[in-house]
C-alpha cells in the first residue's frame, strides 16, 4: 500500500474545468489522485487543503520549543508544537505526495510556505551532526518517498531553461526542502499563461493534464 498526501494551497477554492475561474493547481493534483485512486481504491489518501486552513506561521515561542529536546519540554512548549506535530506526522506517514501549487509572486503561497516552516523540523524531519562533512542529516530517506508538484502560473518561461526560470523560485524552492529533507524523487507539471488565457492556455492545460495521467501511470507500475 501507498499512502499519500494530498495538499492544495490555492486561494481559489474551486477547481478549473468544474467552476468559473477555478483553480488550475487543484485541477492537476485531483487529476493525480482520481487516477492514483482509480487504480489502486485502497491506498490511503489524507487530503490538506491549505488555503481554506492556514497552518500558524511560525512565531518567538515556537522557535525554543523546536529546539529543545521533546522530552525536556515544558507542557507550554508540546502546546505550541501540537500543530506542527500533527502536519509532520502526516508527512512522515506518506510515501506520495500530491501538491497543488499556484505561483505567487514568483514563490509559494503563503499558507504553503507555513506548512513548510512547520514541517521542516530539527530532530523530527532533519538533524544536524556538526561531526559530518555535511552536517544536515535528511530523516525522510528513510524508505522511498515521491513527490509531485503540480502548479500553475498566469505568465510563461518558468521552466527549467526558459527566459524566466531564475525568477522561479516556487517549484524550485519547494523542490530543494523537500530534497534537504530526503525526498528526493521529485517532479513538476506546470500549467502556464493562466493570464493570456485563449489557445496558449488550452495547449498548456491538455499538455499538463496528459503529462499527470503519464506520471501516475508510471509510478503506478514502478
Ligand atoms: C497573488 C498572486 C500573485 C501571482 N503572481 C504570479 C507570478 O509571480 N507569476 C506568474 O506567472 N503568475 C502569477 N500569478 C498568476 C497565478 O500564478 C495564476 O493565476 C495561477 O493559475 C494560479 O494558480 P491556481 O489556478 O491554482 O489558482 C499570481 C496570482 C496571484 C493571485
Amino acid at each position: 500500500m501507498t499512502r499519500l498526501l494530498h495538499i492544495d494551497s490555492s486561494a481559489r477554492p474551486g477547481r478549473a474545468g468544474e467552476h468559473p475561474h477555478g483553480s488550475h493547481s487543484r485541477r492537476l493534483s485531483h487529476a493525480f489522485v482520481n487516477r492514483w485512486r482509480a487504480a489502486r481504491p485502497k491506498d490511503e489518501v489524507v487530503y490538506r487543503d491549505l488555503a481554506a486552513s492556514e497552518p500558524t506561521v511560525v512565531r518567538h515561542e515556537w522557535i525554543p520549543a523546536a529546539f529543545t529536546p521533546e522530552d525536556r519540554r515544558t507542557p507550554a512548549q508540546h502546546a505550541v508544537l501540537r500543530e506542527s506535530d500533527t502536519l509532520v506526522r502526516e508527512l512522515k506517514a506518506a510515501e506520495l505526495l500530491v501538491i497543488g501549487m499556484p505561483m505567487y509572486n514568483f514563490g509559494m503561497p503563503a499558507p504553503l510556505k507555513a506548512w513548510v516552516d512547520n514541517i521542516v523540523r530539527i530532530a523530527a524531519t532533519f538533524d544536524f551532526d556538526p561531526g559530518r562533512d555535511n552536517p544536515y542529516v535528511p530523516l525522510l530517506a528513510d524508505r522511498p518517498r515521491r513527490a509531485v508538484l503540480l502548479t500553475s502560473r498566469g505568465g510563461n518561461g518558468f521552466d527549467a531553461g526558459g527566459p524566466l526560470a531564475a525568477m522561479n523560485h516556487a517549484d524550485t524552492a519547494l523542490r530543494d526542502v523537500l530534497g534537504f529533507l530526503g525526498i528526493t524523487q521529485v517532479q513538476t507539471v506546470a500549467i502556464e499563461h493562466e493570464e493570456a488565457g485563449g489557445p496558449a492556455l488550452a495547449a498548456s492545460v491538455a499538455r499538463a493534464l496528459s503529462a499527470v495521467d503519464a506520471l501516475a501511470d508510471a509510478w503506478l507500475t514502478a
